[in-house]
């Protein structure tokens, strides 16, 4: 037994409630960990508010590292006492001890911390797919120039940091002067405060009328023309996520202009098998064991305060990683 954090009806923070859950014998397949620290991630909130609905009642959490202790059959990567980390199906991270699905538990280095662990895997497996895969048709290259929204949060920093060692030119959005200098400050080349200034004009003064070859847009509804009017010709619209509203139903021949692509991304999409999984994890270790990426927990809450954790995170008042501890 231990405590977990459940929702039973979609609202706001208030329906987050601490529950007695018991993490039984892992089945085949199946590890149990018992938590050392939680990531939160804001498709937690989607999760909670019913923007992406999931059957009730629902133990919350996607991403967190700890202790193996026990493991099922089958299950041939992990044994008992690995250090282990995760961004994984189906939600519960946020508890003390679960049960799950061993395909996306991943060995933790030893130089990476258990808080650095839980703080990294969901958001950092994104910035290596969104760096790595979502490429553009002309491909990039350095020196190219690329946008990247909410460039301050959890993923933006990583992207930020990881961007810089690829060789692009990431020109960041944020939503106050202190994140864009934040970015700045991690590898962005540009920064514009998106609450102050028109980003897509920003966008085509610096790149000389140019445009970018892709926009990374996690912010959806406030941020989806602009994004496509920053784009240059080919270019690659990149929406993974939903921050202020899911970005609105569009006509094809929006694009034709500039032969435009858009693709929806996530995450879960390209963890499907432990290989996959474990090769976008080596790839992030090893840019955050060489120090190009630093992992910034900018936040850390009692697993119990989990109430003011999604508050801060909704408003805007987080930035970086944030972590829960058990
Ligand atoms: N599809 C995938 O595979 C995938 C995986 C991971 C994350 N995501 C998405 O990536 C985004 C970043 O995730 P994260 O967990 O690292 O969160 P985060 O970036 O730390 O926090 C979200 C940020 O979005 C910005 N934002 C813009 N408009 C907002 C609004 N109306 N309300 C709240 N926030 C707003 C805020 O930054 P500013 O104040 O600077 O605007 C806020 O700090 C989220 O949209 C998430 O859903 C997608």
């Amino acid at each position: 037994m231990g405590i977990a954090v459940q929702i039973s009806r979609h609202g706001g923070p208030e329906v987050l409630e601490l529950v007695q859950a018991a993490a039984g014998e892992p089945g085949p397949g199946e590890v149990r960990i018992r938590h050392k620290a939680v990531g939160l991630n804001f498709i937690d909130v989607y999760q909670r508010s019913g923007l992406y609905s999931l059957p009730m009642p629902l133990n919350l959490g996607m991403e967190a590292a700890g202790v193996v202790e026990a493991v099922g059959e089958g299950v041939t990567h992990l044994s008992e006492g690995d250090r282990v980390a995760y961004a994984s199906n189906p939600p519960g991270s946020y508890s003390e001890v679960r049960t799950m699905p061993a395909m996306c538990v991943c060995r933790l280095p030893d130089a990476i911390s258990f808080e650095t662990g839980a703080a990294m895997m969901l958001k950092g497996l994104t910035a290596q797919y969104l760096l790595k895969k979502c490429m553009p048709v002309e491909g990039l290259t350095p020196g190219d120039a690329v946008l990247f929204h909410a460039a301050a949060g959890g993923v933006g920093l990583i992207a930020c940091q990881w961007a810089r060692a690829l060789g692009l030119q990431l020109i960041a959005t944020a939503g106050s002067d202190e994140k864009c200098a934040l970015a700045l400050a991690n590898g962005a080349a540009h920064a514009i405060n998106y609450r102050r200034e028109n980003f897509a004009e920003r966008v085509q003064e610096i790149t000389a009328g140019q445009g970018v070859k892709v926009v990374y847009d996690s912010v959806g509804k406030d941020t989806w023309e602009g994004s496509l009017a920053s784009l240059r010709r080919f270019g690659l619209m990149v929406s993974f996520g939903n921050a202020s509203g899911p970005a609105p139903a569009f006509a094809p021949a929006v694009l034709a202009a500039k032969s435009l692509y858009v693709t929806r991304q996530t995450l879960f999409a390209h963890i499907t098998s432990r290989e996959a999984t474990q090769a976008m994890a080596d790839d992030l270790f090893a840019v955050v064991e060489s120090g190009a990426v630093k992992i910034h927990i900018d936040q850390r809450y009692a697993l119990a305060d989990v109430q003011q954790a999604h508050r801060d995170l909704e408003a805007r008042r987080t930035t970086g990683s944030t972590i829960l501890l058990p």
